[in-house]
């Protein structure tokens, strides 16, 4: 009897023990072999998250690789023969075969804690080392079994102090950006706001001793005009060049962008009717004799209408192109040389239909949700080239003193937290592609991309500003 008692108390200890030791591990055994575990898994950067069905072996959580790796903004290939998984985000390459600890991360062989298993046709992976090799930071809570997985902070990884100089003519609600920035990374930012051209003329004229490190504008033109004037080095970055995709940054590594702004069609629901707006689905369309005085354009000196004739240009020819242009000057439209001006008569009945960027009307509709301009997402159809997509961006100037610190804050710009506050500040869609768009630009529906690279606005911005000339369009 008192042995049974004695017994029972040291059975009991050994409960606790590997209750606590679970605890430390991030499971709780449940009896001696147990293995499977419903658990939740947050990806904080992306507001969202799942619950999976997943396993536990030797205290190691095993989850089904699809949803872990696609919402960390990552690729997966699994072959099914081989049993073995390919997981690539940007530069990092990580593969993994069912039934062996063995896995492979850019080409080095490493050992996981745990081999993944095959469970009802699915592979289940490690999370913890597939995600912190994903640069994610793991947080387990055993309570409400719950991995939450966030973007390591650049500030872990390299801790530098000091300074960082921007030039920029960007500059609606960049402070809150570049403050939360400096309370990461104790990295001071300090930053001079100037129109497009003259920050460029400022940087050509102060040459080698410009305090500026970097170069932050909007529309590809500008980036582009900044490159070639040699103002802006080439990085090399595995962080941007996993964050940004290849179509948003320059060939050279010269400049990257951080944001997307979609330039489309604009309508009053009030005075188009059904009939007319059926027929409203092209920048073509608008050239069509129904909208004449019922047009509003932003002068085609301005750098945003450059580019977008520059991308007509590029998908359509350049007769094609001017055709159109021709078309909305033959409709006498009303130039605005400001977007938010433009949406604001078109709200006032001043107007009909419009070009704008999305972002205007997303702004006015977060100050006002009953804001009644709606968008249209110009050139979906099949024999359409796509909406014509700009870039906001930066480069590090040729002369960076604190190139160090440009490069951190960039990287920083383009992680899923910079993302979320540097893209959410101007309702911009983000540029790296594992980072969700803002509800209220999300509500605008999807839309296809014209493909065409970034830097053909730059590389036909003349030919863009000589048919505009032509067309008359000042
Ligand atoms: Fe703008």
């Amino acid at each position: 009897m008192k042995f049974g008692i004695k017994n029972r108390k040291f059975f009991s200890k050994v409960t606790a023990i590997i209750f606590v030791l679970g605890l430390f591990l991030g499971v709780v055994p449940v009896a001696y072999g147990q293995t499977f575990a419903n658990v939740n898994i947050v990806f904080s950067d992306q507001g969202k998250s799942l619950n999976v069905s997943g396993r536990i072996v030797s205290n190691t959580l095993l989850v089904p690789y699809q949803a872990l790796v696609e919402n960390l903004g990552g690729q997966s290939q699994y072959e099914s023969l081989a049993r073995r998984l390919t997981i690539t985000k940007g530069d990092t390459q990580i593969t993994i075969t069912a039934g062996s600890r063995n896995a492979t991360l850019n080409g080095t062989r490493v050992n996981m804690p745990a081999a993944p298993v095959i469970h009802n046709n699915q592979l289940l992976v490690p999370l913890r080392f597939v995600a912190e090799n994903l640069d994610q930071l793991v947080l387990w809570n055993n309570a409400t079994r719950t991995a939450t997985l966030r973007e390591k902070p650049v500030a872990a990884v390299k801790k530098t102090g000091g300074v960082v100089n921007i030039y920029t003519s960007r500059h609606y609600g960049v402070e809150p950006v570049f403050a939360e920035f400096t309370k990461e990374t104790g990295i001071t930012v300090r930053f001079t706001t100037g129109g497009d051209a003259l920050l460029r003329e400022r940087i050509k004229a102060e040459g080698k001793n410009t305090p500026a490190d970097v170069y932050m504008t909007v529309d590809a033109g500008n980036l582009w005009l900044a490159a070639q004037d040699g103002l802006l080095q080439p990085i090399s970055s595995a962080v941007l060049n996993r964050n940004i995709p290849a179509e948003l940054r320059d060939s050279q590594n010269r400049y990257f962008g951080l944001t997307k702004r979609v330039r489309t069609i604009m309508y009053h629901p009030a005075r188009v009717t059904p009939a007319e707006l059926a027929t409203l689905r092209t920048y073509a369309d608008l050239a069509d004799p129904k909208w004449n005085g019922r047009l509003i354009l932003r002068p085609g000196t301005h750098v945003y209408n450059q580019s977008l004739v520059a991308n007509l240009i590029a998908s359509y020819g350049e007769a094609r192109a001017e055709r159109i242009v021709n078309g909305w000057m033959a409709n006498k439209p009303q130039l605005i040389d400001s977007d938010t001006r433009i949406l604001e008569t078109l709200a006032a009945g001043g107007g009909d239909v419009a070009i704008t960027n999305h972002y205007y009307l997303g702004r006015l509709l977060q100050n006002n949700p009953a804001f009644p301009i709606k968008v249209i997402w110009a050139d979906q159809g099949p024999n359409e080239a796509g909406v014509h997509a700009n870039i906001s961006g930066a480069g590090i100037t040729a002369h960076a003193a604190n190139r160090e610190n440009a490069i951190i804050l960039l990287e920083w710009l383009s992680s899923p937290r910079g993302q979320r506050l540097f893209a959410d500040s101007n309702h911009e869609f983000p540029a790296n592609p594992a980072v969700a768009p803002h509800s209220i630009i999300a509500g605008f529906g999807k839309f296809r991309e014209n493909p065409v690279a970034k830097s053909e606005f730059g590389r036909l911005q003349a030919d863009a500003v000589k048919l505009i000339d032509r067309a008359g369009f000042k």
